[in-house]
């Protein structure tokens, strides 16, 4: 069992409250699967290449123009491979202007790639990834799991529906919010949300759907 665990904020993890909250929930996994493997990827020291006009066409099959292409490419299937040989895995983001980190959506195009992780069939989109599970871990300033904003954090629908694309259909969502809206509280939702996903990781192979 692997677990691959994907932080998207740049902040220190002393000062995220998402990759403290996702900490936790991996924690507690892997302290009930001692014998799972755990990678942890901080988006934000990869440095992945930009999708340029000229590794656009290196990614859609082409002869890479030049070196740089030719690394991007590299750096690119180097990042789907990795992420293709996961089990589990474990997003951490923070909503940003009701989306997510740029870094995020750049290594999910390298990630969850066409013709490796689902692939396009004369019936649909069809998933390759089997037998996995998603965790995502979604910090954000104000309430969102909640009412009418929750259709607007449409990065939380866009990741469930990916990973849905990739065949994984066990997506758990988790919610550390509302710190800045009510910031008296900060603190203590940021202990609740932790504590919850102590509870939730303990448990994360005995139980699907939305915590
Ligand atoms: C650039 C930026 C945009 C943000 N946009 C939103 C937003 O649209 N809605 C919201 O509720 N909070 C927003 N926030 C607040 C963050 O979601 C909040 O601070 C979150 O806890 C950050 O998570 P982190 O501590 O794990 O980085 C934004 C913060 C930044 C820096």
């Amino acid at each position: 069992m692997k677990l691959l665990h994907i932080a998207a904020s740049p902040k220190p993890k002393a000062q995220s409250c998402g990759k403290r909250v996702a900490d936790a929930f991996v924690n507690a996994y892997l302290q009930e699967h001692p014998q799972a493997q755990c990678g942890y990827i901080d988006l934000n020291d990869l440095q992945i290449p930009p999708m340029t006009r000229d590794l656009l066409e290196a990614f859609e099959g082409g002869v890479p123009k030049g070196e740089t292409e030719a690394r991007a490419l590299d750096r690119y299937n180097a990042l789907c491979e990795e992420f293709m040989t996961a089990d589990r895995y474990v997003v951490s983001f923070p909503n940003w202007n009701l989306t997510a980190p740029p870094v995020l959506v750049s290594y999910m195009l390298a990630a969850a790639r066409a013709g490796k992780a689902f692939r396009y069939t004369a019936h649909g989109v069809q998933g390759l990834l089997r037998d996995k599970k998603a965790a995502i871990v979604v910090s954000s300033g104000g309430i969102i799991s909640e009412n009418r904003p929750k259709e607007m954090c449409t990065a939380v629908t866009w990741l469930q529906n990916l990973f849905l694309l990739c065949g994984v259909s066990d997506v758990q969502v988790l919610y550390c919010e509302g710190m800045e809206q009510m910031p008296q509280k900060a603190e203590e939702i940021v202990a609740a949300a932790i504590e919850n996903a102590g509870r939730q990781g303990a448990v994360w192979d005995e139980k699907t759907g939305e915590a």
